[in-house]
Parts: structure tokens; C-alpha cells; sequence
């Protein structure tokens, strides 16, 4: 028998009896309980407890600081695997066979290439555009190349189009970078694995074969692993929601893009660089964590939405961080990092709300320390969230319980008035 919630509206009278599955209630059995004439509804601006889909994809324990990708743990991942066996781990549900996986990563290296009149239209941003406004328009701007994206429902198109996205993202980021710096263009190299051939996108300059350091690669290949997926952010709800009016991939994806830019979500890793400079050195470390407690400034890189404990992925680049430094020598900034996270985790107004290091808080000083300059964060961040945006796209669009996304709101306005012609008004 099903797990019932009773609830009774004393001056109305009203009783419902409501049946709770997976831990909720649905939303729309709550209009049973009628309150003044009008069916109940929920108020929950940002979705604090409201569950908006069923996913298979990832998991999060937010209390024990607990990441899995399709009940994979996100340790046991970074450790061992790579970013395109995560990708396809996140799309189909299970870990690729050694065949399956070859033939994945042919796929990838295949579509890896722009559609040469999209190099047009990065030629028509402004020189110092930020590269996440390029990767947002030239996401959207790729449905023009493949319209057989509006054929999600054929699992093949979709299946091509996700591809497609995922092998050229760190083309375009790399020739969003590059055009910033009025470089020329580096075409991918076939003879490249997937984050090698990235960052000879990025950094290859005269030299006839750019060559990165193996220890350097892994570090890019755990940092798009951990960011692969994190269900249902503002990004990804995002997507979702653009999915719900009926839209191809490409268009979804460019408002993650847009949602994932936002300094409270993937442009916090820029802001902690920023929140970092602007401190300097340890010794000025007291007077801006008094300046947190007293409400004019926020520590970026801490507090989480769901984590209210250490965040895992935290943990893993935290290392990754040291083994980085050692190749690439000290930033004097982790200093300052790490005294601030003393004081995040001993200081009474940090640990009563529960705010720990996210993600963000250390993988600013790792893109540095690989040579990224700041604007490029949220775009190294973007490029591996690319799978898991498409993992939920796909998730969302074979989902039968799927709708148009259409909050309500509550109504604050005036009630119904009279048009008051110009003449009359003053
Ligand atoms: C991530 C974040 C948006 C989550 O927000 P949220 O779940 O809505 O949490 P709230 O904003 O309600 O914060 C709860 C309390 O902690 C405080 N708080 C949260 N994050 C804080 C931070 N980074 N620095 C200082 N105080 C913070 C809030 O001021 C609030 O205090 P109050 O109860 O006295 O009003 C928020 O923690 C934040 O802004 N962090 C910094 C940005 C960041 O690193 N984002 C990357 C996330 S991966």
C-alpha cells in the first residue's frame, strides 16, 4: 500500500490524503486541499525542494558529500578513468566494452572539425568578447549547420548530433581563445587524444609538434570528469526546460551555456581568482572574512546549494592541485586559498552554515597554473558539462512524464483597473 500523507485545513474543513512515492509528494495533488476558492500550490522560488524530473544519471548525498555518476563513485572515476568513458558512461547508463569505447572516440575525433562559415561568424565578435559569449552563440548558431537536430526523436539523429556537440566544443573554445588573442586557428590533430589535442588547440605555437606534459593532460582529464554532470543545476535545469518547448539540442545547450556563465554557478571559479588577487596575501586574510561576516562580501568557492559538507570533487582537485603546482612551480595565491579555508572551516559563521570549498574554490588556481587566463574558466567548465547536459537532454526528451516547463507564479500585482487615457494621466 502506498505511503499516504494526511492533511487537513482546519477553517476550511478540507482533508486530502496524499500518496508519497520516491519521498514526495506530487505537486499537483495538493489542489485537492482547497484554501479560500482556490486549489493549494507550493511556493519555491529556485527549486529548493522541489524535485522537477526522475533521473538515472547522477547521484548526490549532499550531507555526506557523495558524487556517483550512474552509481559510479566520482573518486573511483577521476582515479581511473577518462572524461570520454565518463561521457559515454553518462549517455548510455553503463561503462563502455573496450570496443565500444574505440568506436566512441573514432566518433569523436571524426566530428571534431567547425563547419568552416561558423569561423564567419566568430570573425563578427568583438576582439575582446568573452569566450563563453561566443561558445553561447556559436552553440545556437550550430542548429543552422545540422538541422536534423530537430529530429530528436529518431534516437539515431539524436545520437549523431550529441556527438557531434561533444567533439567540437573544445574546437570552438580553443578558437574562441585563440581569436581573443588574434592568433591563427589550430585545426584538431587526429593523432591527439581528446584533451591532448585540446590544449594544442589552445597553447601550439610555432613549434612543428606541440607536446604537453602527460601529468598535465591527466590533470585537464580529471578536471572534465568532475565536471562532467551534477543532475539538476541551474544550467542543466536550464536545459531541461528549453528541451520542454520542443527544441533541438544545440538550441538547449546554448542556454546552459548562458546559465552556466553566471558567477554563482560556473563563473565562480573566475570570481575566486578575482576574490584572491584582490586579497593578495595572508596577512589580509582577517579583514575580508570580516567583511564576509558582516555581510558585504561573499567567500566565491564556498557554500553550496546541495553540499553541506565538503564537496567531493573539492577534494580531488584540491590533490590534483599539488600535483600541478609541482610541475609548474607555486602560485603564491594558494596560500591565501588555503588560509581562508582554515578560517571556512573552523569559524563559527562558515561552519553553523554549513559552508564548505565547492568545486570552484581550487580549480581557478589549476587553470592558472595550466596557463588558462580567467575568462576561460567557466568555457573549461562548460566543455566537459557538455556530456552531462546531454545525458539529461536525451534523459528529458524519452522521458514519458515530460512537459512543457510552466511554473505558476503568485499573482503581486494590482487587481483589474481601467485604462487611464495619456491626456488623463499626470
Ligand atoms: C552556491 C550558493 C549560491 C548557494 O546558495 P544557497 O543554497 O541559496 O544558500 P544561501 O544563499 O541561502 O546561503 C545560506 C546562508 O549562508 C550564507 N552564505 C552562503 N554562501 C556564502 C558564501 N559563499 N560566503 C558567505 N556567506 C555565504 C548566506 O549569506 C546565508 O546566510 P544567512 O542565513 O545569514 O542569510 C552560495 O553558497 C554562494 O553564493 N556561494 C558563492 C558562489 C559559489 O562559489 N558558487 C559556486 C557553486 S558550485
Amino acid at each position: 500500500m502506498a505511503d499516504l500523507l494526511q492533511i487537513r485545513h482546519p477553517s476550511s474543513g478540507t482533508e486530502a490524503e496524499l500518496a508519497i512515492t520516491d519521498g514526495t509528494i506530487r505537486a499537483v495533488d495538493l489542489r485537492e486541499v482547497v484554501v479560500d476558492g482556490e486549489p493549494l500550490a507550493t511556493y519555491d522560488p529556485g527549486y529548493v525542494n522541489t524535485a522537477s524530473c526522475r533521473s538515472a544519471i547522477t547521484y548526490i548525498d549532499g550531507n555526506a558529500g557523495v558524487l556517483e555518476y550512474r552509481g559510479y563513485p566520482i573518486e573511483q572515476l577521476a582515479e581511473q578513468s577518462t572524461f570520454l568513458e565518463v561521457a559515454w558512461l553518462l549517455l548510455n547508463g553503463e561503462l563502455p566494452t573496450a570496443g565500444e569505447l574505440a568506436e566512441w572516440e573514432r566518433l569523436i575525433t571524426e566530428h571534431r572539425m567547425l563547419p568552416d562559415k561558423l569561423k564567419t561568424v566568430l570573425a563578427g565578435f568583438p576582439y575582446d568578447a568573452h569566450p563563453m559569449t561566443i561558445l553561447m552563440a556559436s552553440t545556437a548558431a550550430f542548429y543552422s549547420f545540422y538541422p536534423d537536430a530537430r529530429n530528436f526523436d529518431d534516437p539515431e539523429a539524436r545520437s549523431l548530433n550529441i556527438a557531434r556537440l561533444i567533439a567540437k566544443m573544445p574546437t570552438l573554445a580553443a578558437f574562441a581563445y585563440r581569436k581573443g588573442k588574434a592568433k591563427p586557428y589550430i585545426n584538431p590533430d587526429d593523432a591527439y587524444g581528446y584533451c591532448h589535442n585540446f590544449l594544442a588547440m589552445l597553447f601550439k605555437q610555432a613549434e612543428r609538434r606541440y607536446v604537453a606534459d602527460e601529468r598535465l593532460i591527466r590533470a585537464v582529464e580529471v578536471l572534465f570528469i568532475l565536471h562532467a554532470d551534477h543532475e539538476q543545476n541551474c544550467s542543466t535545469s536550464a536545459v531541461r526546460s528549453v528541451a520542454s518547448s520542443g527544441n533541438d539540442l544545440y538550441t538547449c545547450v546554448s542556454a546552459g551555456v548562458g546559465a552556466l556563465h553566471g558567477p554563482l554557478h560556473g563563473g565562480a571559479n573566475e570570481a575566486v581568482l578575482t576574490m584572491l588577487r584582490e586579497i593578495g596575501t595572508v596577512d589580509r586574510v582577517p579583514e575580508f572574512i570580516e567583511g564576509v561576516k558582516a555581510g558585504r562580501v561573499r567567500m566565491m568557492g564556498f557554500g553550496h546549494r546541495v553540499y553541506k559538507n565538503y564537496d567531493p570533487r573539492a577534494k580531488i582537485i584540491k590533490r590534483a592541485v599539488e600535483d600541478v603546482f609541482e610541475i609548474t612551480g607555486v602560485n603564491p595565491l594558494l596560500q591565501v586559498a588555503q588560509e581562508l579555508e582554515k578560517y571556512g572551516l573552523t569559524d563559527e559563521y562558515f561552519v553553523s552554515r554549513r559552508l564548505y570549498p565547492n568545486v570552484d574554490f581550487y580549480s581557478g588556481l589549476i587553470y592558472e597554473a595550466l596557463g588558462f587566463p580567467p575568462e576561460m574558466f567557466t568555457v573549461l567548465f562548460a566543455i566537459p558539462r557538455t556530456a552531462g547536459w546531454a545525458a539529461h537532454y536525451q534523459e528529458f526528451i524519452t522521458d514519458p512524464d515530460n512537459k512543457i516547463a510552466r511554473p505558476k507564479q503568485i499573482y503581486t500585482g494590482y487587481p483589474t483597473r481601467s485604462y487611464v487615457p495619456i491626456e488623463d494621466r499626470g
